[in-house]
């Protein structure tokens, strides 16, 4: 039975917590090309390369849980495709914290999201240290893959067997463990090659420095940077994804404050320190891009709409405006310290929105408006249309139309007339970020493949689907060999 058949005959029927919540366990084993099993649809071709991806694969450890699932160690899962034959291989990013943590079975180092040392309060006052635990996201530079974690450097792995080569400063462009953003942009539509790998670091404080990085992805310099500025903005910056156009870098700076007291006193995890500030305004910081049209020109600071944004889809520019789509929430997301994630009430969360963001850069102005009120996360447009007008978004949403539950449902939405359609893994099946691989045959913007990893609920498993990205049908389905927590980002490379 297919996932549409599944959510026709069991028509209404509202997720199971448990169908959810068990997706949260431990990855068992690490496996070398293991081929899979196919359920539906044959090989698709035309599909020679990898899909990488990234999320935590150690949520408890002697017992002890992790405090929220962002704290897990990184596991990297890669499904490689020839010709549309696929095979799996899965392997934990070696991190130093991983291997003294796995040696004792036992979490050593706070969670930046709330995990504690065992031993109460007292043994975790004054214990500033972190993991870098390298699980947010997955991407190819140069001839390298990197594991990322946005606030310290990149781990180097081997694209063959994902063995973990260590923790790398990019030929000396960073400094050993300088934040390296676990958000880089692949940009095909620039001034300066045929495809860069933009991205950022941010040292944070009462100012906060933006570090805008740019790295040839192509040809015989692959893996060089090849520009790079430095700009100081006034105030603490919380500041996870940024958006490009082809001359410029955007960000927004939440207007959330940063108090750093109960971690310091072993009370909670740094990130559950920042909390919204009603008085303050966010704010957008657009830096001139050092391959575009104003490099060497000031970055422009101006006010942004309220709320908060982890994750933006796209950007472009049209006359003197920049138009900006990103999800939305009403407050800042997270887990308190009593609460227990894989037990959370979804109605007590704020939910994600798709909105646009129309930023004049001469007025120094910045309205908003809803694309889809439905909640929604993990959106991305064609990766050739990064940085210009996309007319289409693919993205994670709830099975329902209004309030907040576990994404279990893909959609594509028209930019320009809000037309939408879905896909749906409802009753229980729960998706992950979707990954939009164009056709090689077509430059259509739509035609192409989404790749969406998925938590079967009922095989309590892990199934891949690929879908036709112009109608969302069912292309494949694969079952993997192995259960994979409901996880974080990745990233298609072409063999
Ligand atoms: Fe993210």
């Amino acid at each position: 039975m297919t996932y549409t058949q599944e959510k026709q005959s069991k028509a209404n029927q509202a997720f199971d917590k448990e169908d959810w919540s068990s997706a949260y366990k431990n990855v068992e084993k690490e496996l070398t090309n293991e081929p899979l099993n196919t359920i539906k649809g044959g090989n698709i071709y035309e599909l020679n390369g990898t899909l990488f991806r990234n999320g935590p694969g150690i949520l408890e450890r002697g017992g002890q849980w992790v405090h929220h699932p962002f704290d897990g160690d990184g596991m990297i899962t890669a499904i490689k495709f020839d010709n549309g034959k696929p095979s799996l291989t899965n392997k934990f990013v070696r991190t130093k914290g991983f291997l003294e943590e796995k040696k004792i079975n036992k979490f050593i180092y706070r969670g930046v999201f709330g995990t504690q040392k065992s031993g109460g309060i007292l043994n975790n006052a004054l214990d500033l240290k972190f993991k870098n635990i390298a699980n947010t996201h997955v991407v190819k530079l140069g001839n390298e893959i990197l594991a990322l974690w946005e606030a310290a450097g990149p781990h180097a792995l081997d694209p063959n067997n994902l063995d973990t080569i260590g923790l790398t400063t990019l030929s000396g462009v960073l400094k050993t463990n300088e934040a390296f953003s676990a958000h880089p942009k692949s940009d095909f539509n620039s001034n300066a090659s045929s495809e860069l790998l933009v991205t950022f670091g941010v040292q944070t404080g009462p100012k906060s420095t933006i570090r805008l990085m740019e790295f040839s992805n192509a040809g015989e310099n692959s893996g060089e940077l090849i520009v790079d500025r430095k700009d100081t903005f006034n105030g603490f910056a919380f500041l996870h994804d940024f958006a490009i156009t082809t001359n410029w870098a955007i960000f927004l700076q939440n207007a959330i404050d940063f108090n750093p007291l109960p971690f310091v006193m072993g009370q909670k995890g740094a990130a559950q320190c920042l909390k919204s500030n009603p008085n303050k305004k966010a704010k957008f910081f657009i830096i001139p891009r050092e391959s575009g049209l104003f490099k060497g020109q000031p970055p422009i600071t101006i006010d942004a709409p309220d709320g908060f944004v982890f994750h933006h889809v796209n950007a472009f520019e049209k006359d003197s405006n920049i138009i900006l789509d990103s999800i939305f929430y009403d407050d800042f997301p997270s887990v308190g310290p009593d609460e227990n994630f894989r037990d959370i009430n979804f109605d007590n969360y704020p939910e994600g929105n798709l909105k646009r963001s129309i930023i004049n850069l001469k007025g120094k102005t910045s309205t908003l408006e809803t694309l889809s009120s439905q909640c929604c996360e993990f959106a991305t447009v064609n990766p050739k249309f990064l940085g210009l007008k996309a007319s289409y978004s693919w993205m994670a949403c709830t099975d329902k139309k209004i309030g907040n539950a576990p994404l279990q449902a893909i959609k594509k939405i028209n930019l320009n007339t809000k037309e939408e359609i879905s896909w749906s893994a409802a009753p229980s099946g729960f998706v992950s970020e979707p990954i939009m691989v164009p056709s090689k045959a077509s430059n259509k913007e739509d035609e192409g493949y989404i790749f969406v990893l998925l938590w079967n609920g009922k095989r309590r498993g892990s199934d891949l689907v690929i879908l036709d990205a112009k109608d969302l049908k069912e292309l494949a389905i694969y079952e993997l060999p192995i259960s994979i927590p409901h996880g974080l980002h990745g990233s298609w490379v072409n063999n």
